[in-house]
């Protein structure tokens, strides 16, 4: 397949290379996006590579089913995080997305992921798209939020990390939801993330 590049304001997103490989591994060996993601700890670099390679290699068979994009920020080219589309069918996908810590809370998953929904309705032709963060990652909820996708539901128990169950949310969005939502996105696009309310034994108290 051609390389899909895809530009917005501050960022390009290109295929993810192999050079992209150490800061991929600065990001996954984080604590919290390692928690977010449910990586175990230590990650070594043999494991980071493996999985880089795949993705590399996803992009150029004929019919891709899996896109792995790299973000990396026009002002001075650095990489900062990653957004991947995996098709489930010929209709359907799901989204997911990390940003290196030090780039957090400047918007740039919100725009980045955004162009990349953008793309997979458009150019891909996918009917529906969706997401599945875990329920205390309130950083990704709000990015879901913020591009308009709607909470469908918690699916109990999703992953068992460190032994400990957890819950996902469901978000989605149809190609229609997108459509219609053009001013509503924009409006949203700099909305402050809800901080976690109170946690009482290690959970939300109104949930
Ligand atoms: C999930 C994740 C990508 C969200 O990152 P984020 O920085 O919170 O999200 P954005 O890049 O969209 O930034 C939004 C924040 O930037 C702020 N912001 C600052 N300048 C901005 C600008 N010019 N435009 C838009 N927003 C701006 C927003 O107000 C918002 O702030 P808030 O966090 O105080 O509410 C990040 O936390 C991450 O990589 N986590 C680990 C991996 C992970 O959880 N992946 C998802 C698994 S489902």
């Amino acid at each position: 397949m051609e390389p899909v590049i895809l530009t917005t304001p501050r960022l390009v997103l290109r295929p993810l290379r192999l050079s992209d490989l150490r800061a991929i591994h600065e990001q996954e060996r984080h604590p919290e996006v390692a928690w977010s993601m449910a990586f175990s700890l230590p990650r070594s670099l043999e494991r980071t590579r493996r999985w880089v390679r795949a993705a590399v290699s996803a992009w150029k068979i004929p019919a891709p089913r899996r896109f792995y994009f790299s973000v990396v920020r026009r002002k001075d080219r650095r990489w900062v995080g990653l957004v991947l589309v995996v098709l489930e069918g010929s209709e359907r996908a799901e989204v997911g997305y990390g940003l290196a810590p030090h780039a957090w809370g400047k918007g740039y998953m919100t725009e980045a992921a955004g162009k990349v929904l953008e793309w997979a309705f458009a150019v891909l032709g996918l009917h529906r798209i969706h997401a599945n963060p875990w329920t205390g990652n309130d950083r990704s909820v709000a990015v879901l939020e913020r591009l308009g996708m709607r909470r469908e539901g918690v699916m109990r128990g999703y992953d068992l990390f460190q032994g400990v169950s957890r819950d996902h949310f469901l978000y989605g969005m149809t190609r229609d939801d997108w459509n219609k939502d053009r001013l509503g996105r924009l409006k949203r696009q700099t909305q402050k993330r809800q901080k976690p309310n109170k946690r009482i034994n290690g959970k939300r108290k109104n949930r």
